[in-house]
């Protein structure tokens, strides 16, 4: 059955504009849902729609509204199954990750339903007698929030539950061979009981997105942008904010180091490197890109990974695999031009490259109707190699060798990417090290690359994002502001830094 979805603009659908069909990667020829695309005016106008909404939405309390938080995490707890089924048929995630990454907005959920209930401010002693100093947080306004489809329901969260938390309103463009899973999560926050207007959704593509937010922006309707994709795009929607004197919260691409020292448990290690790796069949921004591990394991590290690779379950999302085919034509597209990367002096050790088909199998599987393609390890990565460098979205891994850690810290730092990384060690003395010299936002030690909790800050640095954060009590600081109030009931004017009492010391006094 093919739905037809269309954007949802102060509670009413906005239909106008082409139609683009979002397809099962699993099996290219069924239709997931018809979506029908805004144009930029549809996008500027739901900014000003949700202005108005705000207003009104700010002056809900903010323990009423942690109530609607609580209530929109019961509803995706109640639909999981639904919701999960959807994104595993529209995205091709394995069944099992996309059940996660429902949990992950009913975590999110929980987090911020109590902060309905704090949302501190602070009281701050003045200078002077009968004054008193206080600071609050207050909601930016509109926010809009332009999402990937990698995560299609539980990263769109990070964003929209705090936001909405904070008494903004919320334009959200998800990406649009996403829709569906957009879509229904849509729904579940509408059901919840948000007024119209409050959250809006946008169906439409990136150069579209683009032009309507340049508009809002001059319009003065869009006080906070946040945009999870490449760092290609994040670049442009950084510098569009930064004409309008705006930082935007920016999540946006990685090359993830995996650093495995001498003294690494190697097993342990390669499980972390297969999920990191191929999980979400690559395509997480937290994919492991390289793993760079010590000459004296080296070798038997890529041969335990070789051999987990080679086993690794790969087919259908809805079963119980590892991986399963890429997201969209779109990426596999891409991705093929990042095989095209491979050079006569790598070596792959995983066996055959590129889309499984019946002329190129892995084992019985010939990947019939759907994006599916072999995992790739290439060893012998080196730091001017563009697989070293740049951020491969899809199932491919390099590897290289270090002798020191520094050396291991350099190149982990070289490509200028920051969001996660992890290093495989038993001695505490390396973490520390590690930890310290290493650029990226989020570490994992003797775990993966990719599974961050929610209430954790999560963000890079470089090329990874602006250093901003999601996710936590440190995103809070993405969607308020804060104000500071002094009121002074003395009755005089008394100036600060001038009418302030002095007690004079001794300051020759010795013992
Ligand atoms: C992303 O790929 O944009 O840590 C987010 C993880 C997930 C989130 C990934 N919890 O891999």
């Amino acid at each position: 059955m093919t739905s037809e979805i269309v954007s949802v603009i102060g509670g009413k659908e906005a239909s106008n504009g082409v139609t683009y069909e979002s397809v099962d990667p699993a099996h290219l020829d069924e239709v997931v849902a018809r979506v029908r695309l805004a144009d930029p005016a549809t996008f500027s106008t739901a900014c000003r729609t949700a202005a108005a909404a705000q207003r009104e939405w700010a002056r809900v309390p903010a323990p009423v509204r942690g109530r609607v938080i609580a209530s929109i995490g019961r509803l995706v707890e109640a639909n999981a199954a639904d919701l999960a089924r959807l994104v595993t048929r529209e995205i091709g995630k394995p069944y099992a990750e996309a059940l996660g990454e429902v949990r992950e907005i009913v975590d999110t959920c929980d987090f911020f339903l109590g902060e309905g209930r704090r949302l501190y401010g602070q009281t701050v002693p003045s200078e002077m007698p009968d004054k008193n100093l206080f600071t609050f947080r207050v909601p930016v306004g509109v926010a809009a929030v332009i999402t990937a489809g990698n995560f299609p329901v539980a990263v769109p969260a990070w964003y929209l539950v705090p936001a909405l938390l904070c008494g903004n309103a919320v334009v959200w463009k998800p990406a649009e061979y996403a829709a569906a899973s957009a879509h229904a999560l849509y729904r579940l926050f509408a059901a919840a009981g948000l007024p119209d207007g409050v959250l809006n959704l946008v169906l439409a593509d990136g150069a579209t997105t683009f032009e309507g937010l340049e508009t809002a922006l001059a319009e003065g309707t869009v006080h906070k942008v946040g945009f999870t994709g490449s760092t290609e795009v994040g670049r442009a929607v950084g510098e569009l904010c930064g004409r309008h004197l705006q930082s935007p919260c920016l999540e946006l691409g990685g090359k993830n180091p995996m650093v495995v020292m001498p003294d690494a448990d190697l097993d342990l290690a390669v499980e972390g490197a297969l999920f990191a790796g191929f999980g979400t069949a690559g395509q997480r921004c937290t994919s492991l890109g390289t793993v760079i591990v010590h000459e004296s394991v080296h070798d038997e590290f890529l041969r335990r990974y070789a051999r987990a690779v080679a086993a690794a379950a790969i087919g259908d999302p809805s079963g119980e695999v590892l991986c399963g085919p890429l997201l969209e034509r779109r990426f596999a597209d891409r991705y093929e031009e990042y095989l095209g990367w491979i050079q006569s002096h790598h070596t792959v050790v995983s066996g055959p490259v590129g889309r499984i088909t019946a002329e190129n199998p892995r084992g019985d599987f010939t990947g019939e109707g759907g994006l599916y393609y072999h995992p790739v390890v290439v060893d012998g990565v080196r730091p001017d190699d563009r697989l070293f460098l740049e951020e491969t979205f899809g199932p491919i891994v390099g590897v290289t060798s270090f002798s020191t850690l520094q050396e291991a810290l350099d190149l982990a730092n070289l490509p200028g990417y920051g969001l996660s990384c992890a290093v495989y060690t038993t001695d505490p003395a390396s973490v520390f090290r590690f930890r310290e010299g290493i650029g990226a936002g989020m570490v994992s030690v003797n775990n993966s690359t990719s599974g961050a909790e929610a209430h954790l800050p999560f963000g890079g640095n470089g090329r990874s994002g602006n250093g901003s954060r999601q996710s936590g009590m440190w995103v809070l600081d993405q969607f308020t502001r804060w104000q500071s109030m002094n009121w002074d009931h003395s009755g005089r004017l008394q100036k600060a830094q001038m009418d302030v009492a002095e007690i004079v010391p001794d300051l020759d006094f010795r013992l």
